[in-house]
């Protein structure tokens, strides 16, 4: 559904990326994994046409999308949730999730806002609330709520974890995994490796701009590099 090939890219004149090449097929969940300053979000930023590409190809459904505006790849199915949540803070928890899908006539946003408050119950229960008052979980929750209410084909999500306590980090990749199970296309940005392997078919670890490593989530859990640099066994 989605290839990058020998993607490079970077801000201004400086490079960041280097030959990034990676798939992810119709209905899997592909982690990026890495750590900090790894390029993880530089990779998210190329696909969704934030960054100018210094060379490489990104397709979508196997049409190149490398001259597609920003906003054209949005109606093309591809959407982000992004690391630096979306939200609106002075608006509520349903005010943030309809105006994600302005434009779209009442009865179908009404069958997405469903959709959204079947997946996070909690989300349904703070319908009124201000997103400013929510809990960094539930914030994270509205963050990948508001992409879903745009309905999109292929999510990408950017450290959903991030600064969540054990817990709750559990909780959002195990709805992760839902959304999945529900025939989604995901590519999910992680530093959480353990957690996030354990819910991904395969996963691609970066380090300073490049892909190192790529396979199955089962099988890098049991890669020696893998458990020595990111797993501390
Ligand atoms: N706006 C920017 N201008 C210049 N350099 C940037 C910018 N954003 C990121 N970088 C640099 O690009 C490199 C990759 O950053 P990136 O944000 O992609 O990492 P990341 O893997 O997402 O890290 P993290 O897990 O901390 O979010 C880093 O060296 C970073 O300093
Ligand atoms: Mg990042």
């Amino acid at each position: 559904m989605l290839e990058l090939d020998n993607v490079s890219t970077g801000y201004d004149d400086v490079q960041v990326l280097w030959d990034v090449s990676l798939r992810v097929e119709v209905g899997e969940l592909v982690s990026l994994l890495g750590n900090n300053g790894a390029g993880k979000t530089t990779t998210l930023g190329a696909i969704m046409g934030i960054l100018p590409l210094f060379g490489g190809d990104v397709r979508f459904r196997g049409e190149s999308i490398t001259e597609v505006s920003v906003q054209d790849r949005s109606g093309l199915g591809l959407t982000i949730a992004p690391e630096d949540d979306a939200v609106f803070p002075d608006m509520t928890v349903k005010g943030n999730l309809r105006v994600s899908a302005y434009g779209v006539d009442k009865e179908e946003r009404r069958r997405r806002l469903e959709r959204v408050y079947d997946l996070f119950p909690r989300l349904q229960e703070r319908t009124g609330q201000y997103a400013d008052t929510l809990s960094g979980g539930e914030r994270q929750m509205l963050n990948i709520g508001s992409a879903l209410m745009r309905d999109p084909d292929m999510l990408l999500i950017d450290e959903p974890s991030l600064g969540l306590a054990p817990m709750l980090a559990d909780d959002i990749l195990s709805e992760i995994e839902n959304i999945s199970n529900q025939g989604m296309t995901v590519l999910l940005v992680e530093q959480n490796v353990n957690k996030a392997l354990s819910i991904s078919d395969r996963a691609y670890v970066m380090e300073k701009g490049q892909i190192r490593l790529e396979g199955r989530a089962k099988d890098l859990m049991n890669d020696e590099k893998v458990r020595e640099s990111y797993l501390g066994i």
